[in-house]
């Protein structure tokens, strides 16, 4: 199906109006809580954007607040317990200050059923609503303020594409750009294609646009976000996702582009080309292998084997032998023998990412991979990932200490957790730098020589 791509202000901009001229005069806060991936980070974003149109300005902390949202995931068990458990804590908050505004979106949303049951058993939320139609918030709020009722709304088709959004970036110097949304792959243990629906990528100009807007803004790097880049494009005459690389890199002023996600089957000669001619593209790959044995890949319906995984990594490492590589695993998928695990600590062993997201198996419902025979044992599970947490945790540690003497150049990205005087960044390869610089230094280039590590960042020195 061909995306319909609608470019006309999204959002709802009349009632956006509606209820900034209500607000006028009250200066309400507002304070988001984003769970999951930089794809609801990114989405959240949008959501404050378009609450600042509204008349809001983001608040300190929740007893501040005049409107909570909280943008949930439901991609593991555990993500969605978290996001009920936090909307039950609002109660209390909501008995003391009856005009505080409670709303729910994102994934967890989406599923059927799910916003309906949320809002019967927390009767003090105001509105909910999913993925598909966050641009109608202004609309939703504006029944609530204006006519008072409660808010459900999952209505919208999946197939749109919203652009002229307003967001609220962090940066800068670094922004997110979605290129594609949802997901065709339907990995059995996923939830993923069910509550973002199919894909459907925007249009190089848009995107290009974008990327130049924001270096108008004084952005020096973008990361571009898809659930799967590499399929960028299918869905659109005339473009793919090497060839959107190269334009971003001769069209756009920007001076880094990173991307994720991508999936192995997928991952094209043209794009190893594109990532090493291109200058401003960094060398850095997120490349989830969920697992190290081909039997268990087969199963998660991920169409690669562990052998073309390795001469993936084998052909990335010879075109760029400096390229950063990290990845996801999962442990404890349905039917996982203990040699399979191995196989999977076997990988890590062998291909050395420089780090890991680990997860053990959540079983979700409407996937592929629930009914499966052979549950794994939540002890079984918890050993297992205790096991490969420690493997790749020393592997990192290793690489990190590696980088002694090395010299990278590094963005400096905002002041560092480790204290006022020390700034934070990523080197071209992705690996998280802390160095002594003063925060007007923020946003340049700077060249830095690694002088220690610790186990998941790297401290460097100012050359
Ligand atoms: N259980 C555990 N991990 C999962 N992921 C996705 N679905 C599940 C699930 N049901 C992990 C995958 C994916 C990452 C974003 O989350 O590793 O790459
Ligand atoms: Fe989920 Fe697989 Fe799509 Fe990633 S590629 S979002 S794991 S279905």
């Amino acid at each position: 199906m061909m995306t319909e791509k609608v470019s006309i202000l999204l959002y709802d901009d009349e009632k956006a109006k509606a209820v900034r001229r209500f607000n006028d005069g009250r200066s309400p806060k507002y304070l988001i809580r984003t769970y999951g991936c930089q794809m609801n980070e990114h989405d959240s974003e949008g959501l404050a954007g378009m609450l600042e149109e509204m008349g809001y300005s983001p608040a300190e902390n929740v007893q501040g607040t005049s409107l909570v949202l909280f943008n949930t995931c439901c991609v593991r068990e555990h993500a969605e317990l978290k996001a009920y458990s936090n909307v039950g804590a609002l109660k209390k908050l909501k008995e003391e200050n009856p005009g505080l505004i409670i709303c729910v979106c994102g994934c967890m949303m989406q599923q059927e059923g799910a916003a309906e049951k949320l809002m019967k058993r927390f009767p003090f939320v105001d509105i909910a609503f999913g993925t598909h139609n966050s641009h109608l918030f202004p609309g939703m709020l504006y029944r609530l303020l204006l006519k008072g009722e409660r808010v459900c709304d999952m209505a919208a088709p999946a197939q749109d594409i919203i652009e002229n959004a307003p967001a609220r970036r962090a940066g800068p110097p670094c922004a997110w750009v979605t290129i594609m949304y949802g997901c065709d792959n339907f990995c059995s243990y996923c939830v993923v294609p069910y509550v973002r629906g199919r894909e459907r990528s925007r249009q190089p100009e848009d995107i290009i646009a974008e990327i130049n807007r924001l270096v108008g803004e004084g952005y020096k790097e973008v990361t571009l976000l898809g659930q799967n880049v590499n399929s960028y494009g299918k869905d659109i005459t005339g473009a793919d996702f090497p060839a959107l690389l190269r334009r971003i890199n001769d069209e756009t002023g920007i001076c880094r582009i990173r991307f994720m996600t991508s999936h192995p089957k997928d991952l094209s000669d043209g794009l190893i080309s594109a990532m090493r001619d291109c200058k401003r593209v960094c060398r850095q790959i997120h490349l989830p292998v969920q697992s190290g044995s081909s039997a268990v890949l087969a199963r998660m319906n991920r169409h690669y084997t562990r052998e073309d995984y390795l001469a993936l990594v084998e052909k990335l490492r010879s075109a760029m032998p400096d390229i950063g590589l990290s990845t996801d695993i999962i442990v404890g998928f349905p039917g996982e023998t203990e040699k399979d695990f191995e196989d999977t600590m076997d990988m890590v062993q062998k291909i050395r990412f420089d780090s890991a997201y680990t997860f053990i198996y959540s079983k979700r419902s409407g996937t592929a991979a629930e009914n499966m025979e052979g549950q794994v044992p939540a002890g079984v599970k918890k050993e297992r990932i205790r096991r490969l947490i420690e493997a790749q945790a020393a592997i990192t540690y290793e690489k990190n200490l590696g980088c002694a003497g090395k010299a990278y150049e590094v963005l400096a990205e905002a002041v560092s957790r480790r204290g006022v005087s020390m700034l934070c960044g990523r080197n071209g390869a992705g690996m998280i730098t802390n160095f002594a610089a003063p925060p007007e230094l923020i946003g340049e280039f700077i060249e830095v020589k690694i002088i220690g590590a610790n186990r998941y960042t790297l401290l460097g020195e100012i050359i």
